[in-house]
């Protein structure tokens, strides 16, 4: 018994045509069911606590939004320790190199890092002797890492510590593969005693958006004073008086010139027109009072 027996040849043709449209739409199906609906869930899915970044969190990835760090001094350091090239200093000055370096100067200073290829001037090779605008010698490199050269791709560094400076600049050096001219005895000297006697001051930093908060606050207008002793008779409108006093400047020669700034303008600059009848001693008081706070 064959299938040929109960149906024609194109009745057979029309029923796989059918059955192969059937398993396309099923495939088609399917697909939407463990493809696509689920990854829309997915995306769909309200963010969890944990998900929303925060702000001076790590992982927030506004590179303005730092957390804030408290400013410090760096006390003063031996110059013996910065000034002569330890295996210490040498590697600390490899670490920053990688970090801040490497894509201009090369793995190797040769000055063949990924950037150096459309640079021009190119980035220096720290092997050779040709080429150095400051200089190879510590002092020279110090000054290169501080202020940049001007005019070229190198920029200055001074955001790095003096003393992570130096590190660098001992790092350069054990680059070179030429006979250094020697040191400038006294340009090195003034270097040290820079070392020595000066602690560095690492500032203050915040968030650029807490800096702005700071500012907006800054420039709003002022705060209504609370005004004591003499103030509080002769100002009836604390809030005006204040942005008066904070604007103005003809008062601020003394006792007599407050008293005839304050006149020429009350009651509109919020002090009481009774005020002409202060006695000098008062305006002085007055004075001392005002001054006090603007
Ligand atoms: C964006 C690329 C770039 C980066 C990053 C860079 N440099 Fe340079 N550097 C240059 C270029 C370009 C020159 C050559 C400038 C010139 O000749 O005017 C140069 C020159 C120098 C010189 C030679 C100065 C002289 O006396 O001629 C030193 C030393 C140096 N860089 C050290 C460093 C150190 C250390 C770092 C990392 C802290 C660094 N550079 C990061 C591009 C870069």
């Amino acid at each position: 018994m064959r299938i040929e027996d109960y149906a024609s040849p194109e009745e057979l043709k029309r029923l796989g045509t059918v059955f192969m449209t059937v398993l396309v739409g099923l495939c088609v199906v399917a697909l939407f069911e463990f493809i696509v609906v689920p990854s829309l869930r997915i995306a769909n899915r309200p963010p969890s606590g944990a998900d929303i970044p925060q702000q001076g969190a790590t992982g927030w990835l506004d590179p303005t939004e730092y957390p804030a760090v408290r400013g410090y001094v760096v006390p003063p350091v031996d110059p013996k320790t910065v000034l002569t090239a330890s295996p210490e200093l040498v590697q600390r000055g490899q670490e920053l190199y990688a970090k801040n370096c490497v894509q201009c100067h090369g793995p190797d200073g040769l000055g063949d890092g990924a950037s150096a290829l459309t640079m021009d001037p190119r980035p220096r090779n720290f092997s050779q002797a040709a080429g150095w605008k400051n200089g190879s010698g510590l002092v020279g490199i110090f000054k290169t890492l501080a202020g940049g050269i001007p005019g070229g791709g190198m920029a200055a560094f001074d955001f790095i510590r003096a003393k992570d400076r130096m590190a660098l600049a001992h790092f350069v050096q054990s680059k070179a593969m030429f006979q250094r001219p020697p040191e400038d005895a006294a340009a090195l000297a003034a270097l040290a005693k820079t070392f020595a006697s000066a602690g560095e001051v690492v500032s203050n930093k915040i968030p650029v958006s807490l800096a702005m908060k700071k500012l907006v606050e800054e420039y709003s207008a002022p705060k209504p004073l609370v005004f004591s002793g003499v103030t509080a008779r002769v100002v009836t409108d604390p809030e005006r008086a204040a942005v008066w006093l904070r604007n103005s400047t003809a008062w601020r020669g003394g006792p007599k010139a407050l008293a005839e700034a304050v006149m020429a303008q009350a009651p509109g600059n919020g002090f009481a027109v009774e005020s002409a009848g202060l006695s000098p001693a008062e305006w002085g008081s007055l004075f001392s009072e005002v001054r006090r706070t603007f």
